[in-house]
């Protein structure tokens, strides 16, 4: 099971100041040094952290696979022709929210996903979905033929450690993965995990990658950056 690191959080921390610092190149550097697999960032529309720079400066100093996710209803045409991306991660967006607050209702515009699919696989980038853990949005996300397929961790992530809901939450989020597996989809994981409810989740076979940031920047205060992934790290098969 590989990590792909969310770097966002840095990026928040030096828009506070403006300014470059902390330097995201060097936190990346430190990441990737500590045995991440890849860097995602998410390009909001407001570009409340990362900027459309970032993503310049991230794909020419680092060969790395590097995973922008974006709200599914972007128009793709203007960031590839600017950046070409591993792979890109539709996810919804609302412009308020504090930070992505479920997965895509797949059914609201399936045409307009097909489209971002199609034109990130004539693009050569690969596609990901961010889906809750439900086995019927899953299987119309399979429907879709995306690439990856992200199953949201968020509500799992906010259940106490060894209650009832945790393990419920857990079955769902292993179901899920099992609707996935054998399909020539990938089955990612991200969104609200930490050190301590990483280890259950890396007992589900399948899943090949999670996606972490908040807890990593979080933990770094304490620890160093490069601590805080190796922590997550030994937590994998
Ligand atoms: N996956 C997706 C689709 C996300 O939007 C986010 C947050 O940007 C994450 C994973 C990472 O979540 P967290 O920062 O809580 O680890």
């Amino acid at each position: 099971m590989k990590l792909s690191v969310n770097v966002d959080h840095i990026a928040t921390l030096r828009q506070v100041r403006g300014g470059h610092d902390p330097n995201l190149m060097d936190a990346i550097e430190e990441v990737l040094g500590a045995g991440a697999h890849g860097i995602t960032v998410h390009l909001r529309q407001d570009l409340r952290h990362i900027q459309p720079e970032d993503l310049m400066m991230i794909r020419s100093n680092f060969k790395i696979p590097l995973n922008i996710e974006l709200a599914a209803h972007t128009n793709l045409n203007p960031l590839l022709e600017y950046i070409i991306p591993s792979m890109v991660t539709l996810v919804p967006e609302k412009p308020s929210e504090i930070t992505t607050e479920g997965g895509l209702q797949i059914d609201d515009d399936p045409s307009s996903l097909k489209f971002a699919i199609r034109t990130l696989k004539e693009r050569g980038v690969r596609s990901s979905l961010f889906v809750d853990p439900n086995p019927s949005i899953i299987q119309r996300a399979i429907s879709l033929q995306p690439d990856a397929i992200e199953i949201n961790t968020n509500l799992y992530s906010l259940q106490s450690l060894g209650t009832v809901r945790f393990f419920e939450c857990l079955e769902e989020i292993k179901k899920s993965a099992g609707v996935i597996r054998g399909k020539g989809i990938k089955v990612l994981a991200g969104h609200g995990l930490n050190r301590h409810n990483v280890p259950a989740i890396s007992t589900i076979s399948g899943i090949e990658e999670l996606n972490i940031g908040h807890s990593i920047v979080a933990r770094s205060l304490y620890v160093g950056l490069s601590e805080a992934v190796k922590e997550i790290i030994a937590q994998l098969p």
